[in-house]
């Protein structure tokens, strides 16, 4: 691959500021300055101000998403959540949180991966945290599991069998395997509660990494990654 195209691939730069870049001497290949038409080939060490680049086709992020970002790329109801990502601008987040939702959010530029994650077919189980306005009883549990009816798009939708843990009066964790609009919310809804706080902790093997603060992020790793595409 030409070095102008890799530069502007891997740092997420237009054609002239990759072009600039390599001008500029800030690229080096193999600690020595190359034209902008020089083949990268797979072992050369390409380094950018000293530090040293790798080449991905695609890029896979988890980011713990504070409230206040929006998750829609086509809405102007608030800042977008890809707008943290500080490194690259070709990022879209795989499926939605409301705005007011917090947590794991995976953010990637490989179209066909976030197409095959939200697509109902794949039912992938999703961890949510959940503090509501009344007690928990242990009743919510069987109406969880036998799937509760809830209002989508003006018309009553029966959730699938969804689990639900106590933690105490006001704290619970619940697995869904859809994503409705609103489905928590609507889901406590459905047994005469109302979610106060909502975050989302797993989604299938991808636990939120509990080192990243609110609006921190983190490059998948190997086995995040090898998971994602194992999915069927
Ligand atoms: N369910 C909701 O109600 N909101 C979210 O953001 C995600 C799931």
């Amino acid at each position: 691959m030409r070095l102008d195209k890799y530069v502007k691939h891997v740092l997420c730069v237009s054609r002239s500021e990759a072009i600039d870049l390599i001008k500029n001497k800030q690229i080096l290949v193999n600690d020595s300055t190359k034209l902008k038409d020089y083949d990268v080939n797979d072992l050369d060490i390409v380094t950018f101000n000293g530090k040293r680049l790798e080449y991905k086709e695609f890029y896979y992020y988890m980011l713990n998403k504070p409230a206040g970002y929006i998750c829609s790329t086509t809405s102007h109801d608030g800042t977008p959540v890809t707008s943290l990502i500080k490194e690259r601008n070709d990022l879209f987040p795989v499926g939605r949180l409301d705005k007011d939702t917090e947590g794991l959010i995976i953010l990637t530029n490989d179209g066909g991966m976030a197409h095959k994650l939200t697509s109902p077919n794949h039912d992938i189980e999703k961890k949510y945290y959940v503090e509501s306005k009344n007690n928990i009883r242990k009743e919510d549990i069987d109406s969880f599991l036998g799937g509760v009816d809830i209002r989508v798009d003006d018309s009553i939708y029966k959730c699938k069998p969804a689990k639900l843990e106590i933690i105490d009066d006001h704290k619970s964790c619940v697995y869904i395997k859809e994503g409705k609009f609103h489905q928590v919310k609507e889901m406590y809804k459905a047994i005469d509660n109302m979610v106060l706080y909502l975050k989302r902790t797993q989604i299938g093997e991808i636990v939120l990494d509990d080192k990243l603060d609110l609006g921190q992020y983190r490059e998948l790793n190997e086995g995040e990654i090898a998971y994602l595409k194992s999915v069927k």
